[in-house]
């Protein structure tokens, strides 16, 4: 088994920043020591990575990406191949995407169907968050079998009804069943039996531009349904983590129900952080690359998502990478905003516009690792293994160069997607090396890894709780 010395780094994690020396040995990290005492393991070392003036992190976990996710008559366009390698490019070295259960089938059913669009295609790690979209006697059952199989997390919707929503009553059984064995129930908080009012209303009246769907789906309905989602929790005795948060109202929802000490969790996204209604009313429909839901708010809203991460009322900041191209996919809504796919693309930026808002003075450097590699580990059951830099962990590591200046573009991604959110933009910061269980897999600008070698990731239950 190789052994690899990480020198000369300075080693960053949710806990602390020491100048130590990484020795990685097979898929694991071996020790870490004083660039001193590491001389002695020079020897018996097959290769030395030089990250003098580099910092050296662990490998980004992103708990929410949907890889070739069929959605509004089309299918997200990265698949679980080019998905992790542009996730791997990033940084980012576990995934959490969504497998969905089809409504009248079977969770086995759907989970078998995701298994087998990943198995030997991912480049980095993966696991299954499972979409519950028709909650019934029999699916509940399967929710136990699930756990049992490293499937510890469900995602409901109050939004899409029609396609895959669940009534309140539903949701409060799969909840008293998360209560019971011990998964985390995750909740896409819109109240979409109103929004579907106000779509019908806005077409009606001729309203057909991209930057409807930002209008429409109102904060006030964010909160309610984040309000909501907050009650049945309570009732049905289960934990919540909410994601995608947009809006101030929701996080104000989020604070209070955790200010009574409840387990009640949110996770944000970049695109809430760093976008804005301004992009969603670009004008030549190019709007259209910006619609997602939740959707992007006014940029008064951005204070409120950065408050919320520094204080922990917003734990967690996943992507939700959703990618459709502009042509042929996202034209589908050309004339009626309503058809737009919903999703954009990001798993590839995640870790340096976190970086950059760093350097910007809104989150400090431990709890950029924190909220982008640390908490999502232990939010979904994969910490220690995923998530830090110490003894025993997977050998997932990013030797990061903080003074790297790149211009973010479509012209250069490696997301399977014809164009990039953040074009033009400018960050300081980049991932020079990365590591995926002891092989790395991206190493100057070149990708050296290969698809299957990713595994799928047994998720034990939520570590978050208080
Ligand atoms: O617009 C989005 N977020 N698309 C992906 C599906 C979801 O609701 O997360
Ligand atoms: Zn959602
Ligand atoms: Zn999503
Ligand atoms: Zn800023």
């Amino acid at each position: 088994m190789a052994r690899t010395l990480i020198r000369g780094g300075l080693v960053v994690t949710a806990a602390e920043e020491t100048h130590a020396d990484v020795l990685v040995d097979g898929e694991r990290i071996a020790a870490l020591a004083s660039p001193a005492a590491a001389d002695a393991w020079l020897p018996g070392v097959d290769r030395v990575i030089d990250a003098s003036g580099k910092y050296v992190i662990p490998g980004g976990v992103d708990v929410h990406t949907h890889m070739e996710m069929p959605f509004g008559g089309t299918v997200a366009s990265d698949t679980f191949e080019t998905g992790t390698r542009a996730a791997a490019f990033g940084g980012t070295t576990t995934i959490v995407d969504f497998a969905i259960q089809q409504v009248g089938g079977s969770l086995r059913a759907g989970l078998d169907a995701w298994h087998a669009k990943a198995q030997d295609n991912c480049a980095v790690d993966y696991a299954f968050h499972m979409i519950l979209a028709d909650i019934n006697d029999a699916t509940l059952d399967e929710m136990d079998l699930l756990v049992a199989e490293g499937v510890t997390s469900f995602k409901m919707f109050m939004a899409y009804p029609g396609v895959l929503y669940s009534d309140d009553g539903r949701i409060l059984r799969a909840m008293q069943r998360a209560a019971d064995n011990g998964a985390l129930p995750m909740m896409h908080a819109e109240n979409g039996i109103a929004i579907d009012v106000l779509i019908e209303q806005a077409l009606a009246a001729g309203r057909t531009d991209p930057r409807v769907h930002g209008e429409v789906r109102k904060a006030l309905l964010e909160a309610e349904a984040t309000h909501r989602a907050i009650a049945l929790a309570r009732v049905a005795g289960s934990p919540l983590y909410v994601v995608h948060v947009s809006a101030a109202e929701a996080v104000a929802e989020l604070t209070a129900a955790r200010d009574l000490g409840l387990n009640v969790f949110g996770e944000t996204c970049p695109q809430y952080l760093f976008l804005s209604t301004d992009d969603l009313a670009r004008p030549d429909f190019e709007g259209a690359k910006y619609v997602c839901s939740t959707p992007l708010r006014p940029v008064e809203h951005q204070a409120a998502l950065w408050r919320g991460l520094r204080g922990d009322d917003l734990s967690v900041v996943s992507t939700d990478h959703c990618p459709f191209c502009f042509a042929g996919q996202k034209d589908l809504g050309r004339g009626d905003f309503s058809k737009i796919p919903n999703g954009l693309p990001g798993v590839e930026n995640r870790m340096d516009l976190l970086h950059q808002a760093v350097l910007d003075g809104h989150i400090t450097r431990r709890r950029w690792i924190e909220i982008a590699c640390a908490t999502p580990a232990r939010m979904f059951g994969l910490y220690p293994r995923k998530g830090t830099v110490a003894p025993g962990a997977d050998a997932d590591l990013v030797v990061y160069d903080p003074s790297a200046v790149q211009t973010v573009s479509a012209a250069t991604h490696h997301m399977n997607v014809d164009y990039s959110a953040y074009e033009g933009r400018q960050l300081t910061g980049r991932a020079d090396t990365v590591m995926s269980r002891g092989t790395v897999v991206v190493e100057a600008g070149k990708y050296t890894g290969r698809a299957g070698h990713g595994a799928f990731l047994r998720r034990a239950t939520c570590q978050y709780l208080s």
